[in-house]
């Protein structure tokens, strides 16, 4: 990851454990950038190696804000991209429904 050039967008509105755990991620690799969402800023991802989307689960599904970013970025093709979810139970078929969205746009997820 050293020399690598990371963003991480996410949503954390209820007690921010979110945030806090990529703030964590933050303060271990400073060649982080976080994002918290909903953000007008960074929506072309082109000059960046990887990708990663964070949200806290709201009634069995990720923050809306993190589809909305999806959305709107370019320069995700080709990327790797990092998908957490903070969660009470696993959710497998939101995280099947979040990488649906992502292959529209990036290939080898
Ligand atoms: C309104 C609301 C709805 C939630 N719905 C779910 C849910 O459906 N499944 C789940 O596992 N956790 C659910 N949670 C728990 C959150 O995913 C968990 O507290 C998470 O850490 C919140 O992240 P945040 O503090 O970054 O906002 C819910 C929390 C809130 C406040």
């Amino acid at each position: 990851m050293e020399g690598k050039k990371i963003i991480i967008f996410y949503y954390s509105y209820s007690s921010m454990s979110t945030e806090k755990l990529v703030k964590g991620i933050q303060e271990a690799f400073s060649n982080i950038e976080i994002l918290l969402l909903p953000n007008e800023e960074k929506n072309d991802v082109t000059s960046y190696d990887y990708v990663g989307f964070a949200s806290g689960i709201y009634a069995w599904d990720f923050g809306k804000p993190v589809f909305e970013k999806i959305e709107k970025l370019t320069g995700l093709e080709g990327k790797n991209v990092l998908v957490y979810a903070q969660v009470v139970q696993l959710l497998k078929n939101i995280l099947f429904i979040l990488k649906k969205q992502l292959k529209k746009k990036v290939e080898n997820l």
